[in-house]
């Protein structure tokens, strides 16, 4: 890549000097509850979004097995070209009864499902308004108009301007989130739903519900389970966070489905996930909206009020935050990098959040708890990290 070797080093130094520059860990094995790598050192996973521990649940496992000898590993081409399969038809219905939509359309990620419907459904609204803190899978190169966060006023007034400025007719689509990836709070999805709209608009909410679905709402239904299909006609889903596979959906009506059938890129030109994947999703989902879906649910919730209840007690600067995505924000990069690097040398690993990721000076510690911890890992965790942030209190007083 002779052409651009000078910009690639010009941005790697920039990235550098800014501490943020980022590489990829490695590790030798891996499970719900423990990262090891090919040092032999171990390390408790807080950063991982596995929140019910699914990945590694032997049913889960089991039926990705016996579907790969069934189906064979590969997915093969693009659904238009060799076809759904059992696993992922089964699929589709399933999660479309659960969540009583009429139609569920299946994406190899999170990401390829937001960019593309955004890419494809964008050009028929007037305009796209947006929370502040969308994810990067939105940022899509469609122009949003964003509000604060979580800011229902800031919200109103977005929508009257954007009807000042249209003519009448106005159709306005609305992104948020059920729960925030780096901030773990959850939008006020009936306050969005129940703010006023300007007269000759009409507006759609699609709410991403990557890190609600398996751990929110009754069943684990999330968003998608609480509100109908005429309040939230588009609902994103992934399956590689509580669902403990890989790949995405999005649910909505038969209609929108059709048209992104033919239209949206990422589904029309990309292969499918393999049957195999669709299966063990399967499991896991059934697992999920039953009574070990339920059992795991109540094991999160009480290691979250317990690493909450302790982050307290010791005088932490954790953020409140009831779900499973917790945070610490250390403000500088250098500062939010050394509090990671101190929790390494006590065997957690969990990772310091910079900015691009994270707004300027809020880089931050993610914490993510799961039902496969144990509350002496929590217990643990809490003690490194009042020991870390003392630690970071006075390098910040030598250096001043
Ligand atoms: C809110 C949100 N939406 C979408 C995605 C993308 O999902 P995936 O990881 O399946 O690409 C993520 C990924 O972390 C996310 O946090």
């Amino acid at each position: 890549m002779v052409a651009i070797r000078a910009r690639l080093q010009q941005a790697r130094q920039q990235r550098e000097q800014l501490q943020r520059w980022r590489q990829l860990p490695q590790f030798v094995r891996a499970d719900a509850r423990f990262v090891e790598t090919a040092d032999g050192r171990r390390f408790v996973n807080f950063a991982s979004n596995d929140y019910l521990g699914l990945s590694d649940h032997p049913l889960v496992k089991r039926s990705f097995a016996d579907a790969v000898v069934t189906y064979g590993s590969g997915g093969r081409a693009s659904p238009l070209v060799t076809g759904l399969s059992q696993p992922h038809t089964n699929l589709q219905r399933c999660l479309a009864e659960y969540l009583n939509r009429e139609q569920v359309l299946l994406f190899s990620s999170g990401f390829a499902a937001n960019h593309g419907v955004l890419q494809t459904l964008a050009p028929h609204y007037n305009a796209i308004l947006a929370d502040k803190l969308v994810h990067a899978s939105w940022l899509s190169g469609v122009r949003l108009q964003r509000f604060q966060h979580n800011d229902v006023d800031a919200y109103e007034q977005r929508l009257s301007q954007v009807s000042a400025q249209q003519q009448q007719n106005t159709s306005v689509l609305v992104l948020s989130e059920s729960v925030f990836s780096m901030d773990g709070d959850q939008a006020p999805v009936q306050e969005l739903l129940n703010a006023t709209i300007p007269k000759g608009v009409q507006r759609d909410l699609w709410l991403d519900d990557a890190h609600g679905f398996g751990t929110q709402g009754e069943h684990g239904l999330s968003i998608g389970g609480t509100f109908s299909a005429e309040q939230v006609p588009l609902l994103t889903l992934t399956f590689g966070k509580a669902v403990g596979v890989a790949g995405a959906a999005v649910a909505t009506s038969q209609e929108v489905a059709d048209y992104l059938t033919n239209y949206c890129r990422e589904l029309v030109y990309s292969t499918q996930f393999p049957a195999a994947q669709a299966a063990a999703i399967h499991t896991a989902v059934d697992l999920i909206v039953g009574d070990e879906g339920q059992r795991l649910r109540q094991r999160l919730a009480e290691t979250i009020q317990s690493f909450q209840h302790l982050s307290k007690q010791r005088g932490l600067p954790v953020a409140t935050s009831s779900t499973a995505i917790q945070h610490v924000i250390i403000g500088a990069d250098a500062d939010a990098l050394w509090v990671a690097d101190q929790l390494r040398e006590a065997g957690i690993w969990c990772t310091a959040m910079r900015p691009p990721t994270v707004p300027e000076h809020t880089a931050r510690l993610r914490i993510t708890l799961t039902a496969a911890h144990q509350p002496s890992d929590v217990t643990h965790l809490v003690d490194r990290l009042a020991a870390a942030i003392d630690g970071l209190a006075a390098r910040v007083e030598l250096r001043s």
